[in-house]
């Protein structure tokens, strides 16, 4: 328990620490603009318990947060897919933790309405990212986050659907470009050649 307790300590630092580098970069690059008061405008794919949403709302104006928030044992097995991938169900429940494994997804919803309260600048959008990525308009942002479905298809779907939103010389990223997802990689690789930079927590960023 203690280990597992440090392990979850050091994924969560990597994880913070990994996306205020990547914002400090995206915010860096898009330089005087931001100085001179020019306004950023952000979507997250893939929220969760909006932890991720509200370090994005201490970098950008305006982060619009999407995500279904519904959870089901074919989502949690396709999240957890690099443990899930050819080996036997008994053995991924032995893994998971699987007796405790419904606490993972319990309230994550209200989770996200909790976290997210106070930061008036983040708007939520239920739904997946291919149902809402139409309402928005082409050259409209500066930053797409990717960490919704991290199937190949998805992450495919996910760049091709949002590159035509991003404005010219903007940042389109995402989550968990490690060995574990090495979809996620081959998505991004086949798409946008290689990332312009990955950072501690796996998240990786290209300028359009
Ligand atoms: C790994 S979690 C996101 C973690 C979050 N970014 C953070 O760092 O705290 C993945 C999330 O993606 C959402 N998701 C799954 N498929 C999606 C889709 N097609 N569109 C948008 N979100 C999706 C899930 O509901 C889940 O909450």
């Amino acid at each position: 328990m203690m280990l597992t307790n440090y392990r979850m300590r050091e994924h969560d630092r990597k994880l913070i620490d990994g996306l205020y580098d990547l914002g400090a970069y995206v915010l860096g690059r898009i330089g005087k603009e931001v100085e001179d008061g020019y306004h950023t405008a952000m979507v997250e794919i893939g929220c969760y318990r909006g932890e991720s949403t509200r370090i994005w709302s201490t970098m950008f104006n305006e982060v619009y947060a999407i995500d279904p928030w519904e959870y089901e044992t074919a989502y949690m097995l396709r999240e957890f897919n690099h443990v899930c991938k050819q080996q036997p169900l008994e053995k991924i429940k032995e893994e998971l933790d699987w007796e405790n494994i419904g606490t993972i997804a319990t309230g994550v919803e209200d989770s996200f309405d909790e976290v997210t309260k106070t930061r008036k600048n983040i708007f939520k959008m239920k739904g997946t990212s291919m149902e809402l990525c139409n309402t928005f308009e082409e050259e409209e942002l500066d930053f797409v986050y990717i960490d919704g479905d991290h199937s190949y298809e998805a992450v495919v779907d996910d760049i091709m659907g949002w590159l035509p939103k991003l404005k010219p010389n903007r940042f389109i990223a995402g989550h968990d470009y490690t060995g574990n997802y090495p979809q996620i990689k081959e998505a991004v690789n086949t798409i946008l050649q290689k990332p312009d930079a990955v950072f501690q927590d796996g998240s990786w960023v290209c300028m359009i």
